[in-house]
């Protein structure tokens, strides 16, 4: 049974037992029903007290049951919290784990929580494309606040203990937490009435413009999306409306957003994002070795964001460059790193403080020599990066893994500078490293499942979502983005101008479109990376992007590229424009109006052709990896699922259609490929990876 009742003298303790996350399905909630029944008829019974097994309360609904419609057989949480608030006896609930969603809401019911140091509370409904559904925005408010409660639950967040306590959502901390809760739960039942329950909580009346001026912070964070919205009304609810009647909302709220093609999406990502995690054949039973000394080799922008990943990860690190000052420009560049995190409260300062003191300087690849691990981050250049791998052969200890953070080159030639072949791998980070969530490992020839075991659980230890990537000319991220780019190049020279195509581009969802990106990424580095790849004979490169280079338009590191920037804001130059005409002149193209829709569909289109081609090849060994790296490293808008998801909700039918519309005019690239047709044919992506 997935629920365990038993007695500790005057109190019944109900156990929640469903691994992996004790989850609230059908048979959970079944048996909570059961167990407050029991605890109802029981005159020997004064108090409840919920918790969940191995030291885990539920982390919410069933997200399988909610899609499927389960959620909604009774008894529903609803009624569960109905009984819980109508039952006569004191519950408290004893929070271990993460108390996430619909569980932090059944704690929300009790009439108080106590939970363990290391406990985390909180409502995830928006990452899932959800408000939650079971009064947690309603009973959230009244305990916190409003201001709080549009903080963290737009947000996802999952607050800590010691926050959680501070704004009044918990009302103790105790290590044996459910000893602690079955003495409160007895203390409470020796009261002499029950102590007021969340949803009776008074309301302070919130600041004039609270909501007024949250909606307007978070305009551009929440454009195009539903859930945030939906919770921001139902938080206002439930300060400005009867209580009955926020309850109501909320839950019309939660209906509509549970039918939504975001909600939809949103748990296509979820499951999309475990599934990436599983590059080795069931049942493999290969440890990940362990990794506490890395060397990160290359103190630029790259190598000190690495570093900084690893030492928040608690793990020491080297960082090694050719010169004492370039070392001491990247150690100093990662003490700006740490107090701009500080600043914004990504870290206390103990916390920062640590992490610092965990990374060292180096110039001597002798340093290297007790490091498990080594990450190559030096400037894309292939001879400098076999070089590096050599010296990395000789110096670290032969059970390290060597490790690459090439964004396009061959892990395989790098492989073959060293005598461990199987032991390399690439560790693609994505910029700033420190920031980004993605990490795209990329399995060499040789790598060996250890060693690829190895980099998936390093990426979880740094709080990374990774995916496997096959090895070949910009793995799975940048050889899908090679097209997309150029393709925004191309319609530059028909007539579009940067912030047109941006601009279709960030209103379809993407944090950025493809000029303000590279502005970003810098065009000479575009440049220097797009002069190492090869071209199907029948393509060209626009030149716009070579000359953006060589008149120092280098992006917003030098304050214009595609744009003029002051910081981060950009504004349109006439001159890009002009440089733009000139280039169509030349070659002899007519400059004409282009349609949103146009544009949009140039964009998306040759990412799904390169996609299907690297399902093909087994670069990708799943639709949804590639839904992954776009959504995490290139900023595609999740709750639209990511461009293989895209592609399915649009039908592939209609994708091939599209292609095949824009084949004669623009290039063999646009020629679906066998997979595409495969897949449209035997009905999804899944058909053929299964
Ligand atoms: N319902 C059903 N299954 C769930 C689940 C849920 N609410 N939450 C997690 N799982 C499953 C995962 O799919 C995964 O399954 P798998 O091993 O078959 O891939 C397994 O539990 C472990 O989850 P995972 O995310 O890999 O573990 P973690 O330790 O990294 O994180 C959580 C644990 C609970 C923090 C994380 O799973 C999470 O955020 N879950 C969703 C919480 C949520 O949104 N609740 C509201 C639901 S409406």
């Amino acid at each position: 049974m997935p629920t365990h009742y038993r007695r500790d003298g005057d109190v019944a303790l109900l156990e929640i037992d469903n691994p992996p996350v004790n989850a609230l399905d059908l048979q959970v909630r079944v048996g909570l029903d059961a167990g407050l029944r029991c605890a109802a008829d029981d005159p020997a019974v004064k108090a409840v007290v919920l918790c969940g097994a191995r030291a885990c309360f539920p982390a919410g609904a069933d997200i399988n049951e909610v899609a499927s419609g389960a959620a909604f057989h009774s008894p529903i949480l609803l009624e569960l919290q109905a009984r819980m608030e109508t039952l006569g006896k004191p519950i408290v609930a004893a929070i271990e784990g993460a108390a996430l969603g619909g569980g932090f809401e059944l704690a929300l019911t009790c009439h108080a929580r106590i939970a363990a140091p290391e406990a985390r509370v909180g409502l995830p409904e928006v990452k899932l494309g959800l408000i939650p559904g079971s009064g947690g925005t309603q009973r959230f408010t009244r305990l916190a606040g409003p201001a709080a409660a549009l903080e963290a639950i737009t947000s996802g967040a999952q607050l800590a203990a010691t926050r959680a306590l501070a704004i009044g959502l918990i009302d103790a901390i105790a290590s044996d937490t459910v000893r602690a809760a079955v003495q409160w739960a007895r203390r409470l039942a020796g009261g002499a009435s029950l102590p007021a329950l969340a949803r009776e909580a008074k309301l302070a009346v919130p600041e004039p413009d609270l909501f007024a001026a949250f909606r307007a912070a978070h305009a551009r964070a929440f454009r195009g999306q539903l859930a945030p919205w939906r919770i921001v009304d139902a938080i206002e609810a439930a300060c400005t409306r009867p209580a009955l009647e926020g309850f109501q909302l909320e839950r019309q709220w939660y209906l509509e957003c549970r039918e939504s093609p975001q909600r939809k999406a949103l748990m296509h990502v979820f499951h999309a994002e475990r599934a990436a995690r599983r590059v080795l054949p069931a049942g493999s039973q290969v440890a990940p070795l362990p990794i506490e000394r890395v060397g990160v080799v290359g103190a630029g922008t790259m190598g000190a964001g690495i570093a900084m990943c690893f030492a928040n990860a608690g793990i020491d690190v080297t960082l090694l460059d050719v010169s004492r000052e370039a070392v001491a420009l990247g150690l100093e560049r990662i003490g700006a790193l740490y107090d701009e995190s500080l600043e914004r409260g990504k870290l206390s300062g103990e916390q920062a403080e640590a992490a610092r003191a965990r990374i060292r300087g180096a110039v001597e690849y002798s340093a290297l020599g007790d490091v498990d691990m080594a990450v190559e981050a030096v400037f894309e250049d292939p001879a400098l990066k076999c070089q590096v791998f050599e010296r990395l052969d000789r110096s670290t200890p032969p059970r390290a893994i060597l490790a690459s953070n090439t964004s396009t080159l061959d892990i395989d030639r790098l492989a073959a500078r060293t005598r461990r072949p199987q032991q390399v791998v690439g560790t693609h980070f994505f910029s700033p490293a420190h920031v980004m969530k993605l990490m795209e490992n990329v399995r060499g020839r040789a790598s060996s499942p250890q060693t690829l075991a190895t980099v998936m659980a390093l990426a979880r230890r740094l709080g990374k979502i990774a995916v496997l990537a096959g090895n070949c000319d910009g793995f799975i991220g940048n050889r899908m983005l090679q097209y997309y780019g150029a393709e925004a190049e191309r319609l530059l020279e028909e007539g579009a101008t940067p912030e047109q195509i941006d601009g279709v581009i960030e209103a379809f969802g993407f944090a950025m479109g493809p000029l303000a990106m590279r502005d970003l990424a810098g065009n000479d580095v575009g440049w220097a990376i797009r002069r190492n790849r090869a071209l199907p004979a029948d393509e060209r490169w626009s030149p716009i992007l070579e000359r953006m280079a060589a008149q120092g338009r280098l992006g917003r590191k030098s304050g214009r590229g595609f744009y003029l920037y002051e910081g981060r804001k950009r504004r349109s130059d006439p001159q890009v424009l002009a440089l733009i005409c000139a280039v169509s002149r030349e070659l002899g193209i007519e400059r004409r109006e282009i349609g949103e829709a146009e544009i949009l569909a140039r964009l998306l289109h040759p990412l799904i052709n390169e996609g299907a081609k690297l399902l093909a090849e087994g670069i990708a060994a799943r639709a949804g990896d590639i839904d992954v790296v776009y959504i995490h490293g290139y900023g595609f808008p999740a709750y639209k699922g990511g461009p293989m998801y895209w592609a399915e909700q649009e039908g592939l039918a209609k994708v091939i259609d599209t292609l095949e519309r824009l084949a004669p005019s623009h290039g063999a690239r646009w020629q679906p490929c066998a997979y595409l047709r495969a897949a449209a044919a035997r009905g999804g992506w899944e058909c053929l990876t299964r």
